[in-house]
């Protein structure tokens, strides 16, 4: 049995990871278009390094919470893929074993010539000067706005395959990821963990309205007690 879920900002908020709608539009008192856009990384690409530092600073110091181990838990008893929207690796160091991170990742780099040329970053930051194994600079390995998402058919793909989806914190605002919702297939049941109101246009679902730490544990006990 497939169990797919599609997590958002909302599952890392209780490790200390915030959000990004739950702050007026600004992440950190920078604008999203100053920080997250090829654009503002061609203009003033020491401001955009200097925010992803202090993102990754941030990760650093985070753990994992009561929803993340409890999603990598789920493992022992289903075929479990996570298809996060989250930078973090709070999946991966709760022990998820599949996720695919549609966003990018913010522990990694990848070069400005060749974007296939991904490396770790040791450390919590990434300078002008930092160079890829070719020569060239470095870059966040982060989908920015504006930019393709080039992880989403292989997340659809996945979500086509799902006996059950469940979202898990997110405002399904910001599409294309938004959209891999439409791709469970019919009859699929959908759950949602979030405490705020989330509409899912034209989209069945089941709304677990709390925050994930408590909601996700509860949904996992369900998912057991119906599929185990
Ligand atoms: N548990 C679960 N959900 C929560 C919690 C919590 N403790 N706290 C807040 N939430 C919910 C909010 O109710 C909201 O629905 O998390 C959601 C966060 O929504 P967004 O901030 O819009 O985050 P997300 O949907 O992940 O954003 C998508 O937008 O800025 C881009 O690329 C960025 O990946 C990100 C994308």
């Amino acid at each position: 049995m497939r169990i797919v879920f599609f997590t958002g900002a909302g599952v890392s908020a209780e490790s200390g990871i915030r959000t990004f709608r739950d702050s007026d539009g600004l992440w950190e008192q920078y604008r999203i278009e100053d920080v997250a856009t090829p654009q503002a990384f061609a203009r003033d690409p020491a401001l955009v390094l200097h925010f992803y530092d202090l993102r990754r600073e941030q990760v650093l110091k985070a753990v994992p919470n009561a929803a993340h181990r409890a999603i990598a838990d789920l493992e022992r008893d289903f075929d479990v893929h996570v298809v996060t929207q989250n930078i973090d690796d709070l999946h991966e160091r709760a022990g998820s074993g599949r996720v695919l991170h549609l966003h990018g990742e913010i522990r990694k780099a990848r070069s400005t010539a060749n974007p296939s040329l991904v490396v770790p970053i040791n450390g919590p930051s990434l300078k002008l000067g930092d160079r890829c194994p070719k020569g060239s600079q470095l870059r966040p390995h982060i989908v920015w706005f504006g930019e393709e998402v080039p992880m989403l058919p292989v997340a659809a793909a996945l979500v086509e395959q799902a006996d059950v989806l469940v979202v898990v914190g997110s405002s399904l605002q910001v599409y294309p990821a938004a959209g891999l919702v439409h791709h469970a297939p019919p009859g699929c049941p959908v759950h949602l963990v979030d405490p705020g109101e989330v509409s899912l246009p034209g989209a069945r679902f089941t709304h677990w309205k709390e925050k994930a730490g408590e909601g996700v544990p509860k949904l996992a006990a369900f998912l057991r007690e119906t599929y185990g």
